[in-house]
């Protein structure tokens, strides 16, 4: 991360005469992100979106090195693309109009003291940081994260389960594969299906495609849902402090947010009602007097901290975080 910024540090003195050293950076980068584009047209557009996101970043972390922000951004796979492509492709989260909450769950929380801090990755609740590419099934990463966990509570073994199983065969249940789909769809395909495959049964593939579940590689089954109050940060610590992690909605449609390589994430104009992407809640904590929630990403590890983002807890629901929590039972 030093380096990073050590390299964009010393572009930023040089951006403005020399542009070698631009050419020398987005060579770099390129190679780095493995991009290969097609012909001079696409080149010369990822090119210029590039060199934007190069000044917004460069700019923000200035800002940031002067106390104005908690966090940083970075030049990470994402840099070629706009926020609108990013939105367009990557978060296809769908929301229900109306939820049913199946209530009385939460009254049996324990009333005791909650920890500081919670971590489910410590307890090995929490699988490896996945990519989805270039394909709308955030929903379906962030509702088998929480699947695997209350499973590996109940049989001591975490396996990683197959959002390529729900990308094709839950589109009765409403969902639209690499469209886009819902957390709760998620949930009653697989209780209506009576299990869900393995990963390594049926691999991730970032694309739609036939169904092809099979009973031979069922690993996880889901006997029901709840959805937690909205906007109920409290509430939502507490049951994610007794139940293990939770699917969360959250509004992923900032710059900021798809840029971002490290920190606590607290932008104030994230509006908590434009929620467009899935992901996991795996703990929380607090840093410099800061609450935060700790956030598992389906954008692979070369975003944020090592996949994960901070984000500010306990103010007013940013980003919506506390807007559709939902948690499976198995
Ligand atoms: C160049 O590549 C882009 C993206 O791959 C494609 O959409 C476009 O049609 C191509 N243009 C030409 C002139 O081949
Ligand atoms: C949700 O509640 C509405 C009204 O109370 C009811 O008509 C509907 O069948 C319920 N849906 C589910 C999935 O339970
Ligand atoms: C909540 O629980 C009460 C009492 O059990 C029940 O009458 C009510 O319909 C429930 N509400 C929802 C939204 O499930």
């Amino acid at each position: 991360m030093h380096t990073l910024c050590a390299v964009l540090l010393l572009a930023f003195v040089v951006l403005a005469c020399s542009s070698p050293v631009v050419n020398k950076l987005w060579e770099e980068w390129k190679t780095k992100h493995g991009k290969v584009y097609d012909n001079q047209t696409e080149i010369d557009f990822r090119r210029a979106v590039w060199e934007k996101n190069v000044h917004l970043v460069l700019r923000h972390n200035q800002e940031a090195s002067a106390g104005k922000h908690s966090f940083t951004l970075g030049l990470n796979h994402l840099a070629d693309m706009t926020a609108e492509e990013i939105n367009e492709n990557l978060n296809g989260l769908k929301l229900e109009e109306t939820v049913n909450f199946t209530n009385g769950t939460f009254k049996d929380v324990s009333d005791s003291p909650l920890p500081a801090n919670v971590d489910w990755r410590k307890e090995g609740l929490v699988g490896p940081v996945r990519n989805q590419g270039l394909c709308g099934s955030c929903w379906a990463f962030s509702s088998l994260g929480a699947l695997e966990g209350q499973l590996k509570k109940r049989t001591g073994t975490l396996v990683s389960l197959s959002p390529q199983n729900l990308v094709d065969c839950s589109t009765q249940d409403g969902n639209l594969g690499c469209r886009g789909g819902y957390i709760t769809k998620a949930y009653s395909y697989v209780i209506r299906n009576g299990g869900v495959d393995s990963e390594s049964f049926y691999p991730y593939e970032h694309k739609n495609g036939k169904c092809r579940y099979s009973v031979q590689g069922r690993a996880g089954y889901c006997s029901k849902f709840s959805v937690l109050p909205e906007g109920d940060e409290k509430m939502l610590q507490k049951v994610l402090a007794s139940v293990g992690p939770i699917s969360v909605a959250v509004n992923a449609m900032l710059e900021s947010f798809h840029m971002y390589s490290g920190g606590l994430y607290n932008v104030p104009s994230c509006n908590p009602k434009l929620i467009n992407h899935a992901v996991l809640l795996v703990g929380y904590g607090t840093d410099g007097g800061q609450d935060y929630w700790l956030v598992k990403n389906s954008w692979g590890t070369a975003w944020g901290e090592g996949g994960y983002i901070r984000l500010a807890r306990n103010k007013n629901n940013l980003c919506g975080i506390a807007s559709f929590p939902v948690y499976p039972t198995v």
